[in-house]
């Protein structure tokens, strides 16, 4: 394990490659069986991080929903649920977030430089605001992570930031969940966005398993030489 937090993206994604459709209201893509899957994978991990545009739109809690897991963290002596982590530019966010309101456990927001004494006053109490450079440098963030003691740090999304630490070549895995159907509406948001990607066509990466959950798959990529086999 090198001196940067461990990296697990995760995902959900239609089959035409969507993570939300177009709408205001939250599309839900996984089935209870993938849910509980990724319940027991926060479980494992010390921190979860989103973008602050998912933090906003789709208001998510972000916790150990298993009461067994959060039991089984605590007799570990780990909070109940991982620390909570956001990035924003702009530092705009309503501290009635359930980001900030659920889970007995530290909030960090990596905050823009320009942004932060704002952010600072804003969420005074609620969280800890992290002035990360302008723009956002990821490379600060990990370094901040592991500093905290976050050796494995489970990354939800959305989109640009699935973007930015996939490009950047910070992911060390991949969790892909493909739903039985389509979105169909270039409107809504996709996987990732434009940018160059360590992997291509000359350069693949290793699919470490494939697991089906009802009617969702699981691909589970390796991206890095820290991503162990099957069951890594
Ligand atoms: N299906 C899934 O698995 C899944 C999971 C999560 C989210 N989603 C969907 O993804 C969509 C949101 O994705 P999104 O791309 O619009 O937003 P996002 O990735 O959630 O958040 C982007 C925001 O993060 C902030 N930011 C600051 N520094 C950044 C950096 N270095 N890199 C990236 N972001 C940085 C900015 O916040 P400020 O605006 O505050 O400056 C930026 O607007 C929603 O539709 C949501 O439903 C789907």
């Amino acid at each position: 394990m090198g001196d940067r937090p461990y990296v697990l993206l995760s995902c959900a994604m239609s089959i035409d490659g969507y993570i939300d459709d177009a709408t205001t209201s939250r599309l839900l893509l996984s089935n209870d069986a993938d849910f509980d899957r990724v319940d027991a994978v926060r479980a494992e991990c010390d921190a979860i991080l989103v973008g602050a545009h998912t933090v906003r739109q789709d208001n998510p809690r972000l916790v150990v929903r298993s009461r067994a897991r959060r039991d089984a963290r605590r007799a570990q002596g780990l909070p109940p649920s991982p620390i909570k982590v956001t990035l924003t530019a702009h530092g705009d966010l309503d501290p009635a977030l359930s980001f900030f309101t659920e889970g007995d456990t530290d909030k960090i927001v990596y905050c823009a430089s320009p942004a932060v004494e704002a952010a600072r006053e804003r969420l005074d109490g609620v969280a800890t605001i992290v002035d990360s450079r302008d723009p956002v440098d990821l490379h600060l963030v990990l370094d901040d992570l592991w500093a905290r003691g976050v050796r494995r740090l489970l990354v939800e999304g959305g989109s640009s930031v699935h973007t930015r630490f996939l490009t950047a070549g910070l992911a060390d895995e991949a969790h892909v969940v493909v739903a039985p159907f389509f979105v169909g509406d270039s409107r809504a948001t996709r996987f990732v966005g434009d940018g160059e990607y360590p992997w291509n066509s000359h350069y693949r990466a290793r699919l470490a398993e494939v697991r089906q959950l009802g009617d969702v798959v699981l691909l589970r990529y390796a991206l890095s030489d820290r991503c162990a086999g099957k069951n890594g």
